[in-house]
């Protein structure tokens, strides 16, 4: 029988109780946090999507591995176990740990890039747009149009545009194009994959003009999954080849094993390049430690190097995308507009469509935001005009479902939470900032709702 219920593939050996709050304490709390779910604290929150990164859980098997770590300054087994699992998926030379994903992206960008040259990239992660901006080089997002609009449903909405890359590298010159990367998937973009044709065909660009592909990898094994579920050709081979082809057409990759890692913190670096390699050793040595452990514990390495491959297993796939696709499906069925379709890690609301009676300048996402903290517990994060000012595109609100956390319960608990905020949409204010930092000011602004007298000394 093909089952329609959606069933978690594991079984639940040790629980984390979760804390209700009434409505009034919420009212007090949001206030006490002026309105920034980044200042509330985490007992607090009911269902906690503000990231899928480093908030899932582990594994029998990973908590057993973490026993087995090797804390050997030099040398360790773990690292031997870390670095074996690493190769036998991603296939590349060297391995380089690193404490997390921009780590990563440091030293990478450290080690290849100076001031003039440009980085193009399916869309840069904000961290990776920071890390190449930090060396004075350009990052250059170059999405297929598809992927700049919310409500198209486009199988692959994560694909570079391979013509407006020739374009980059015509106008540029190749000599300033240190490397091209591609995110798998387009976290920025939504949370969409990228098909196997058009890494194939970025790939054919890049070795053409002599120029290095990187990987950020981040989510490899949900980008693999779509591969499967969506590319003709694919349906038969298993998210582990799929993932093996992938990287066998670039030279390297950035991970943050916070993702599809399937552990609390980690990362590496890869590259087929022996010198790059050395460079990036030296570079690991003096900022994050020895490289056979590169900033994590021996038990950190361990709990990677199962997770890696755990995060391939065809029914924890199947459960992870389906579980996200319904609840995109049954929210956007009832009329709530998201970014469509569904992507892997997160749900996106599109914030500015449905609460289009705020104005873009009193922040229609934070509004939502707030909202949905109010109705039922749950923590989203704004990503538009608080997180990127007049710059924003879009003002989306992401529900990003943490790994193995959370049941088909809890999924079906956010549908109602979602669809009762809806059911109250034109009653929702805007907000108002009164404080902001200088820069990445998400993080510690804060507001209160529009329509009251601002506080003596506060911005406006
Ligand atoms: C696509 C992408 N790249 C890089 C990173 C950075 O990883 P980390 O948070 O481990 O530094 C993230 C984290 O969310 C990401 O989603």
């Amino acid at each position: 029988m093909q089952a329609k219920t959606i069933i978690e593939p594991f079984r639940i050996k040790s629980v984390e109780p979760i804390r209700w709050t009434t409505r009034a304490q919420r009212e007090e709390l949001l206030k006490a946090a002026h309105y920034n779910l980044f200042l509330l604290p985490a007992d607090d929150v009911l269902i906690d999507l503000l990231t899928d990164s480093g908030t899932g859980a582990m594994s029998t098997h990973q908590w057993a591995a973490i026993m087995e770590g090797d804390e050997s300054y030099a040398g360790s087994r773990s690292f031997d176990r870390f670095r074996d699992s690493i190769q036998d998926i991603f296939g590349y030379a060297h391995v380089i740990p690193t404490h997390q994903g921009r780590a990563a992206e440091r030293i990478l960008f450290g080690v290849t890039c100076k001031k003039g040259d440009v980085i193009p990239n399916n869309t840069h992660f904000d961290t990776t747009r920071a890390n190449v901006e930090f060396t004075g080089a350009e990052a250059v997002d170059l999405p297929i149009p598809e992927g700049r609009q919310p409500a198209l449903e486009h199988p692959f909405k994560g694909n570079m545009d391979v013509g407006a890359l020739e374009n980059l590298i015509a106008r540029v010159g190749r000599e300033r194009i240190p490397l091209v990367m591609l995110t798998i998937t387009n976290n920025s973009g939504g949370g969409q994959p990228v098909s196997m044709e058009n890494a194939r065909q970025v790939s054919a660009v890049c070795r053409r003009h002599g120029i290095a592909l990187y990987f950020d990898a981040c989510r490899f094994a949900e980008n693999a999954w779509f591969i499967k579920l969506r590319e003709p050709g694919y349906s038969s081979k298993s998210p582990k080849q799929i993932a093996q082809e992938m990287f066998r057409l670039g030279d390297g990759c950035t991970m943050s094993a916070k993702k599809d890692g399937m552990a609390n913190i980690g990362g590496f670096l890869c590259t087929n390049n022996d010198l790059l390699a050395q460079q990036e050793k030296d570079l690991l040595i003096l900022t994050e430690g020895y490289p056979t452990y590169g900033g994590l514990a021996g038990r950190d390495l361990e709990a990677i190097a199962v997770g890696v491959q755990e995060a391939l297993e065809e029914d924890y796939l199947r459960y992870r995308i389906a579980s996200t696709a319904y609840l995109g499906h049954h929210i956007s069925a009832a009329g709530v507009p998201i970014v469509q379709p569904p992507g892997g890690h997160a749900v996106y609301l599109d914030a500015r469509t449905f609460l289009s009676h705020i104005p873009i300048e009193q922040f229609p996402g934070v509004a939502l935001a707030c909202e949905l903290y109010l109705e039922g517990g749950v923590r989203s994060v704004e990503i538009g005009t608080l997180m990127f000012g007049a710059a924003a595109q879009m003002d989306l609100v992401r529900l990003a479902i943490p790994r193995r956390v959370y049941t088909q319960s809890h999924i079906d608990y956010l549908v109602e939470v979602i669809l009762e905020v809806s059911k109250n949409r034109e009653r929702l204010r805007g907000m108002r900032l009164t404080y902001e930092a200088p820069f990445l000011r998400h993080f510690t602004a804060h507001l209160e709702p529009a329509g009251r007298e601002p506080r003596p000394g506060s911005a406006s």
